[in-house]
């Protein structure tokens, strides 16, 4: 697992994370690489980064990693993410209730194994769409927001 060097190599980026988070995360997301669990990641809520490092550190490398934020922070994100994943690296700089993300829902219609929402929940088309869209992008595996971590099955 890689929550210490997590710790270390992500001192450095701000962010808004809790490290207790980031130790469940770490292990779910290992306990899928043994149950064999294969498929692309997803964040929404990007900021500098700092939460998608697990996510790049966890990654296969043909695994696609897809960061969405609207904002100029994610141009600072995509560096340092490259540091931990070299191929496979989507940014999305627009937000998830964009055409864009809507895509993803009929391009990428269950292919998900991870899902993370860390954007600031408030506004409520962002509460509704992005949680109405993790069911279609999500196929088996996990979708962790800041206060829950959900688990989702399919035949
Ligand atoms: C709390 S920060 C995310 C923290 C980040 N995961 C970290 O590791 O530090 C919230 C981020 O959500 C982004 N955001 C807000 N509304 C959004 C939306 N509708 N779609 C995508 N990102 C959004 C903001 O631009 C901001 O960068």
């Amino acid at each position: 697992m890689y929550f210490e060097r997590f710790r270390k190599d992500s001192a450095e980026v701000p962010g808004f994370v809790m490290p207790e988070s980031i130790a469940v995360w770490d292990f779910f997301l290992a306990e899928q690489q043994v149950e064999r669990v294969a498929g692309a990641l997803l964040e929404i809520g990007v900021y500098y980064g700092k939460s998608a490092i697990m996510l790049a550190m966890q990654a296969r490398p043909e695994e696609e990693l897809v960061l969405v934020d609207p904002t100029h922070f994610v141009d600072q994100a995509a560096i340092t993410i490259g540091k931990f994943k070299s191929e496979n690296v989507r940014i999305i700089k627009k937000k998830s209730s964009s055409h864009a993300c809507w895509a993803l829902t009929k391009d990428q219609k269950h292919s998900f194994r991870w899902i993370t929402l860390t954007a600031i929940p408030g506004p409520k088309p962002l509460k509704t769409t992005s949680v109405w869209q993790v069911s279609y992008w999500l196929k088996k595996g996990l979708f962790a927001s800041t206060t829950s971590l959900i688990r989702v099955t399919r035949s």
